[in-house]
């Protein structure tokens, strides 16, 4: 779990005073027992909960650094923004919304495992901008919520290309060109 979707940075580049930075900042979250079992959920087809927040984390960190903002309470924010443990397959036969409740579950978990400040807990709660809870406080929730999208779509994108190479393939084998 170096590499981040869309991006040539792996985190184990001792010489890279920014990937640096951003390891030191999430370090204990993506250590801790109970955040590592978001590996055990496929996210958006082509990867798992944990890669996700990873890559969410890793253009939070960018992005904020950059326009001066407070880039380690978004980090930390983003990389719990999807801190829920349960099956989504699963949880859509409840008839809940899921875009209501995950945030909420996320920011129980953050609570429980870790120190929030309001920060962390407005990029949390409000990432699923426009829908669910209602539009970020904060400008690093507003950058959690671009963030967020931006990677489901490299992630959705990867699954949809792999598909379309595979029916090109089989398409160009059935009819010969
Ligand atoms: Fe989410
Ligand atoms: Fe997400």
């Amino acid at each position: 779990m170096t590499k981040i979707h869309g991006s040539k940075q792996t985190f184990l580049d001792a010489d890279d005073d920014t990937a640096m930075e951003f390891l030191n900042t999430v370090a204990d979250i993506a250590a801790d027992r109970t955040y590592q079992k978001l590996k055990n959920f496929i996210h958006h087809q082509s990867t798992n909960r944990y890669q996700h927040c990873l890559n969410v984390a890793w253009y939070t960190f960018l992005w904020c650094k950059k326009m001066g903002l407070n880039h380690v309470s978004a980090a930390r924010g983003a990389m719990c923004h999807d801190f829920y443990l349960y099956d989504n397959a699963e949880f859509y036969k409840t008839g809940m919304r899921h875009a209501v409740v995950h945030p909420r579950y996320a920011l129980l978990n953050t609570r429980l495992h870790f120190r929030t400040d309001q920060v962390m807990e407005d990029c949390i709660l409000h990432h699923m901008w426009p829908a669910g809870l209602g539009r970020p406080i904060t400008p690093e929730g507003v950058v959690v919520t671009v963030a967020d999208k931006y990677c489901a779509s490299l992630e959705w994108g990867t699954k949809q290309a792999e598909k379309w190479a595979a029916y090109e393939k089989e398409y160009r084998e059935k009819h010969g060109s």
